[in-house]
């Protein structure tokens, strides 16, 4: 059996990618239910600190750098949950190239965990994309504040656009289409456009683009939710989505804002495990739930 990957992307950072990604991890490891969390924030990684580990020791960097066995550098944390370190950009791990992002995944996908949690950087880096269109499980963390709402609508256009690009590329009737696409400039407004470029060549090919599209499912998760009104966020996050990018949205969940969790980090104390008020697990519950039926 291969491992089904959970990415947590957004696309800003200090949003709660990697606060959401270890704490979903417990919740998934609460359950009994075999789970690898693994930092690929390839140019800042920290989510050691949320799983109570100072440092990684040893990380993705001697697995890709040094070839490292896999399971030399899966270390056990405090938080009771298997975990891969990343490294940071001083090692210049910001700049795999594809063969090592390749390599990277499918080791990761032929681990022996049932799920391996992806904690990514933030922005619209390829190996990012990338990463997020090769899981099987596509999450997007967002706040509430505008700028974190249009990031994430940037990362997923980005997302979508590669993902389009490279169904099409190789085929040469394609390749203005590609190049556009390609183009960081962003020359198509909308995917509607995109269809109906390719339509104009052919036929079959747009149908097969459209069924790629609606295969593509991404969860939204709202972090540091202060006022219940900010759920509305979802709706307007799904309907821009459904209109411009083709794609439908689904709502997983929201988490709190809670001021102990910059206490837990200080401590090096894992969130969850350690929640005095154990109803605030509720919230990563609900959403590992929605992941495993909704996505
Ligand atoms: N639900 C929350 N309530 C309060 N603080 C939070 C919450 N989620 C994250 N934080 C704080 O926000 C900061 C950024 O979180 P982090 O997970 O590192 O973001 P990212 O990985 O997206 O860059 C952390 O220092 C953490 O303390
Ligand atoms: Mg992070």
């Amino acid at each position: 059996m291969l491992a089904e990957i959970i990415a947590i992307a957004s696309g800003k950072g200090g949003v709660g990618k990697s606060f959401f990604a270890a704490n979903l991890a417990m919740s998934i490891a609460k359950k009994g239910v075999s789970v690898l969390l693994v930092d690929g924030d390839l140019g800042g990684a920290n989510l050691h600190n949320f799983v109570g580990l100072k440092a990684p020791g040893k990380s993705l960097y001697n697995f890709i750098r040094e070839k490292m066995p896999i399971e030399d550098v899966i270390l056990k944390t405090p938080a009771n949950v298997d975990f891969v370190g990343g490294a940071g950009d001083v090692l210049g791990m910001a700049h795999i190239n594809n063969f090592e992002k390749l390599k990277i995944l499918n080791y990761l996908k032929r681990s022996h965990y049932k799920y391996v949690i992806l904690d990514l950087g933030a922005g619209t880096s390829y190996n990012m994309i990338d990463f997020f269109n090769f899981s099987e499980k596509k999450i997007l963390v967002m706040t509430s504040e505008p700028t974190s709402i249009e990031n994430s609508y940037g990362f997923l256009k980005v997302s979508i656009y590669r993902k389009v690009e490279k169904f099409l590329s190789g085929d040469n009737r394609f390749e203005s289409v590609c190049k556009k696409l390609r183009s960081r400039s962003m020359n198509y407004q909308k995917v509607e456009d995109i269809l109906s470029d390719i339509g104009q060549i052919n036929k079959d090919v747009r149908e097969k683009v459209e069924s790629l599209l609606n295969g593509y499912k991404v969860g939204i998760v709202l972090n540091m939710l202060k006022f219940k009104k900010e759920l509305n966020i979802f709706y307007g996050f799904e309907n821009v989505s459904k209109k411009y990018l083709g794609i439908t949205i689904e709502k997983i969940g929201f988490i709190p804002y809670d001021i102990g969790v910059s206490e837990s980090l200080k401590r090096l104390l894992p969130y969850y495990n350690n929640l005095e008020d154990i109803s605030l697990r509720e919230f990563f519950d609900d959403v590992r739930e929605h992941i495993f039926e909704k996505l």
